[in-house]
């Protein structure tokens, strides 16, 4: 790929970028085409490791974290080592896109068989990565130190907490020779046009710990409760009681969070009082202290209050991502690459969003920035769009080139930045 030499560095990414459009749409139609679940992802994963070997990087690494992808490119010049990180997995969902490349995949999760569905847009971000890692091949002989291209397996999460995604590529050396010095990755997605930026120094992305409860009471008639034990009223006030946790008992003026409960099984038939309720549900916060808060007063609210109705309460949590934090300083130093990127005006601080990310792993080991990239069609009103995780999900193509750019000049101008 070869671009005037008359012209600025800036330019000249530019001009590469603009030069590979069409290649990283054609990529990302076909992984849309083709898309694989968490740890699942070995064709996508061949395809960029051949892609990565074929630009001749100085290191390939596969098989990181079950299918993850590892390339280093080593520029000419002396520098610092930046990572970029792009997601591979699919989601469970049946695509309901009227589109030639549509996805008629299938699959089994949770031992059930499902449609698959890139109804996260990680299809845009793997092409973007590939095309970023051939624009930046492109440049060696003037690149400045080094640049890691993660490519990471089961960002979405995988059944029965079966180990994968960023924990495990740190734990399988990721981030080992070279550690990188910072660390970049972005989302497309539907809440903003394409053109658009999104970035949110500090807490962005909330933590996602998941919660179970059983309320174990006594059976009897329901005619005659007093000879048991009910563990429905009991668990209808545990569900009201645990949301004075963030109602009463969080410094919410500090952060925001979540308490949910998204299942209530309980019962059998309408005069039987049972002898168990299970709750399930999900807390999101913005501050990990806040989040030991809720996880620690959860149990211990949820046991108090079935202790007063004489039944128990058996509460387990399971860890889900941390919060999401970028790093203010490495966030705010971007921000004059995003204004030359997307220009004046298209760059926008977001607000906070109750989702989560496991690049917050990546984010505690080393200082990292994680921006958002509009993929709503212009013109059309981001908030009528489907949102990511829908059947509906469709990305405006545009965003990326946008994204290629945004990350290829992250890292070249990350190199350059006086120490
Ligand atoms: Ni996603």
């Amino acid at each position: 790929m070869n671009a005037p030499a008359d012209i600025s560095p800036a330019q000249r990414i530019d001009a590469i970028a603009a030069g590979l459009e069409a290649k990283v749409i054609a990529w990302r139609r076909d992984f849309h085409a083709h898309p694989e679940l968490g740890n699942q992802e070995v064709r996508t994963a061949a395809i960029v490791a051949d892609h990565l070997r074929a630009l001749g990087l100085d290191e390939v690494r596969t098989g990181v974290a079950a299918t993850g992808v590892v390339g280093t490119l080593v520029g000419a010049l002396p520098g610092p080592c930046v990572a970029l990180r792009a997601d591979m997995d699919a989601l469970p969902v049946t695509e309901q896109v009227d589109l030639p490349f549509a996805s008629r995949a299938t699959a089994v999760w949770g031992g059930q068989e499902v449609g698959v569905m890139h109804a996260c847009g990680h299809d845009c971000h793997t092409a973007i990565l590939m095309g970023v890692a051939e624009l930046l091949t492109a440049l060696r002989a003037e690149l400045r130190g080094s640049v890691k291209f993660i490519f990471q397996p089961a960002e979405e999460g995988l059944p029965d907490y079966e180990n994968g995604g960023a924990k495990r590529m740190i734990e399988e050396a990721a981030l080992e020779n070279p550690r990188p010095d910072a660390i970049f990755g972005l989302h497309v997605i539907s809440a903003l046009n394409a053109g658009t930026i999104g970035y949110r120094p500090g807490a962005m992305m909330a933590s996602t710990d998941n919660f179970w409860i059983r309320i174990h009471g006594r059976q009897t008639h329901g005619a005659m409760p007093w000879l048991g034990t009910d563990p429905i009223v009991a668990a209808a006030q545990v569900v009201l009681g645990t949301q004075t946790l963030v109602s009463r008992q969080l410094d919410i003026m500090h952060e925001p969070a979540v308490v949910t409960f998204g299942t209530v099984h309980g019962g059998l038939r309408e005069n039987i009082v049972p002898d168990e309720v299970t709750l399930t549900g999900t807390f999101r916060t913005f501050d990990e202290g806040q989040r030991e808060f809720i996880r620690a007063r959860l149990a211990a609210t949820a046991e108090n209050i079935a202790c007063a109705c004489q039944a128990r309460a058996e509460v387990r949590t399971f860890k889900g991502y941390p919060v999401t934090v970028n790093d203010t300083r490495l966030t705010l130093w971007s921000l004059p690459t995003l204004e030359k990127v997307a220009g004046r005006g298209h760059v926008v601080h977001v607000p906070k969003t109750g989702g989560g990310e496991d690049f917050s792993y990546f984010q505690k080991e080393i200082p990292g920035a994680f921006f958002f990239v509009g993929v709503t069609a212009r013109g059309t009103d981001p908030a009528r769009a489907a949102a990511n995780h829908s059947p509906h999900f469709r990305v405006d193509e545009d965003g990326l080139l946008l994204g290629m750019r945004l990350l290829a000049h992250l890292a070249v101008d990350f190199a350059a930045r006086p120490a």
